[in-house]
Parts: C-alpha cells; sequence; structure tokens
C-alpha cells in the first residue's frame, strides 16, 4: 500500500510517501525567510505552503518512484496548527482524495508526532511512555495501545519549544531558537546561572513562563550597555537548557514509578535536543526500558509521521467523509480517562 502524506501546520511544507514496510520518501520544504521576523508569519506561511505543495509533490513521487496513480490512501494534517497554512494542506488532500477516488484520512498533527516513532526500525513497545516536546507542545503521555492515549500532564503557559525561541530571541540569536540554544549551550557553562526548573499543581503539568521570566530578569540586572557578551550568551544558554531539559526528565522519572511502561519515546522538534536525548537515553538504561527517539528528520515537523498515523486508522476500518468539516474538530479521538 503507497500513502501519501501531507504536512502544513506551521512553517514546513512536508510530503512523504509511506508504505507498511518503509518510508519511501520523505521531504521538507522549510520556510527560512520567517527568521527575520523572529517567528512565523501565519499568512506569509500559507502563502510558501501553496507554492511549495505542487513542486515538492511531484518531487517526492519521483524520489520514491511512484507513480500518482498507485497512491492507495491520502493523509493530511487536519490540526492543531495555523488554520490558513492547514487548509492549504488539507485542501489540496481531499482534492486530490476526490480526483483519485481513494480514501482521505485527516490526520491529528500531535498524534502523528506520539507514533512517530514507529518510524523507526526499532519500535515502542505498548504501554509506552511518551515525552512530546514541540513548539506548540509539551505532553506527558503513557500511549496504552494505538488508539489509547492517557495524558499525564501537559503545560500550564508555554511549550518547551517556544521557551527556546523565547530565549533565544531575548540573548539576540534568530529563529528558530532551540538549534542556537543548542549550539551556544555546548561550550557554555550550565552551572553558570540557576535557573529555577517550573512547578505546577498537577506533578505532571510543565510550566516554562516562570523559567523565561527568569533568564528576563537576570539579562536585565546584568544590564548591558550594548549586546550580551559572546561568554554570557553561552552561560545562558547552556544554564536554561539544563533547566528546561530537567523540566521532562523529572516528570519522566516519576512516571516510571508510578505506571507500568514498557518502552520510553521522545518525539517532537526538541526532541532534535542532544541534552534531552542523552538524558532520556541515560534514564532508559537505568531502568532498563529500551528508549525510541527518532531520527532528526522525523523530529521536527514531517509528513511521513503523518502517513503513518492516518495508515493506521485506516487499516483500523476508520473511513473520513469528504464533505465532514475536518477542523477543528477531528473526527477521530484516541485521548481516553485513566
Ligand atoms: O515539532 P516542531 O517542528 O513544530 C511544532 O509542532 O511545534 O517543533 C519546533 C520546535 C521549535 O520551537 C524549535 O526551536 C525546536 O522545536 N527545536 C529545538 C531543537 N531543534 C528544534 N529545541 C531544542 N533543541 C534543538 N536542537
Ligand atoms: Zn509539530
Amino acid at each position: 500500500m503507497n500513502v501519501l502524506g501531507i504536512e502544513s501546520s506551521c512553517d514546513e511544507t512536508s510530503i512523504s510517501i509511506l508504505t507498511e514496510k518503509e518510508v519511501k520518501s520523505n521531504l521538507i520544504a522549510s520556510q527560512h525567510f520567517h527568521s527575520e521576523f523572529g517567528g512565523v508569519i501565519p499568512e506569509l506561511s500559507s502563502r510558501a505552503h501553496l507554492q511549495q505543495i505542487i513542486p515538492l509533490i511531484k518531487q517526492t513521487l519521483k524520489e520514491s518512484n511512484t507513480e500518482l496513480g498507485e497512491v492507495d490512501l491520502i493523509t493530511a494534517t487536519a490540526g492543531p496548527g495555523l488554520i490558513g497554512a492547514l487548509i492549504v494542506g488539507l485542501t489540496f488532500g481531499k482534492s486530490l482524495s476526490l480526483s483519485l477516488n481513494k480514501p482521505f484520512i485527516p490526520v491529528n498533527h500531535i498524534e502523528g508526532h506520539i507514533f512517530s516513532g514507529f518510524l523507526m526500525e526499532e519500535k515502542p513497545d505498548y504501554p509506552f511512555l511518551c515525552a512530546v516536546v514541540s513548539g506548540g507542545h509539551t505532553l506527558l503521555l503513557v500511549v496504552k495501545s494505538k488508539f489509547e492515549i492517557i495524558k499525564l500532564g501537559t503545560t500550564i503557559d508555554d511549550a518547551i519549544g517556544e521557551a527556546f525561541d523565547k530565549v533565544s530571541k531575548m540573548i539576540g540569536l534568530g529563529y528558530p531558537g532551540g538549534p542556537l540554544i543548542q549550539q551556544y549551550a555546548q561550550d557554555g557553562d550550565s552551572e553558570y546561572f540557576k535557573f529555577p526548573i517550573g512547578k505546577s499543581k498537577n506533578k505532571y503539568d510543565f510550566s516554562y513562563s516562570g523559567l523565561k521570566t527568569a533568564v528576563l530578569r537576570e539579562i536585565q540586572k546584568m544590564n548591558f550597555k550594548d549586546e550580551i557578551p559572546h561568554e554570557i550568551k553561552k552561560n545562558i544558554a547552556a544554564s536554561f537548557q539544563k533547566a528546561a531539559v530537567e523540566a521532562i526528565t523529572k516528570r519522566v522519572r516519576l512516571a516510571l514509578s508510578e505506571y507500568k511502561i514498557n518502552s520510553i519515546s521522545l518525539v517532537g522538534g526538541v526532541a532534535a535536543n542532544n541534552l534531552l536525548r542523552d538524558e532520556i537515553k541515560k534514564i532508559g538504561e537505568e531502568h532498563n526500558k529500551n528508549v525510541i527517539i527518532p531520527d532528526i528528520e522525523y523530529c521536527g515537523d514531517n509528513a511521513a509521521m503523518i502517513a503513518y498515523r492516518g495508515m493506521q486508522y485506516h487499516l483500523a476500518g476508520k473511513k473520513f467523509e469528504l464533505n465532514s468539516n475536518a477542523y477543528p474538530s477531528l473526527p477521530f479521538n484516541t485521548f481516553v480517562e485513566e
């Protein structure tokens, strides 16, 4: 079965062709021009998706040696995300489904991330603990089965990736901030500043706004006339990264002590972070659990994870009527109560 995946929820246009066995092709066109504005401009994002989508589909089909007529299932991200950006991919996917007379499955972007570990050779083993760390979301979940997810905690304010992006902006680095903070942190002193690890009422919830404010206060206190010195930037990056990562690892350890878990999976754009990857792997070793973290290509937004999740629903017999509204409410919901 050839599954076509379409992802256009934010600033990456991505198209993938996937089979039950492998990812044949997964192309990602990133909209780098947003960096000049320090964040994603929704209107510009929609326009860029519109420009990219057809050339990218052609290229993906070519690379995977697949004809459009050989596509058996079409999937696209239906939300959450920027509405204008989503509409581009979603409408394109629905239209393709209509013209090819092939089924269409709208996919929840977060579910795409949650199951992205299954794109790897070694796959998560149910029930698995899943930390979703991205620009828009910070979630700790117990994934009991394909269609049963229990939410342990979420962020009560900023998402972890958002905190990386904001701190990056504060110290004059660019957007997206995650990779730049990581780079600066590499030879910075993570003990130089003592930044707080966010607390919340529910022990599994996250909070990143206090950490962000603490960084801002430190910068204001130092009262630099001009730009922040390079050494200080590196120390801020390293100290911030340490606190941001510890907020995740602390809750992962707690969940492992309270829930029966077979594997740990770390997913989403921030799962590209080296320190976080290493710390989660260490926890896995300590607790004798296998750890599945997607390759960098599948951490950030990508269409392979959307195709994979859509295929899971399709194989389970789920059907979607093209004339029903896939946004903002998604037709399939997998979150269950504990
Ligand atoms: O999953 P994603 O591509 O988009 C959303 O669904 O939000 O995540 C993007 C986020 C951005 O905030 C970006 O700064 C962050 O992932 N990110 C990183 C790294 N690479 C990307 N954060 C920390 N370290 C990285 N190496
Ligand atoms: Zn994402």
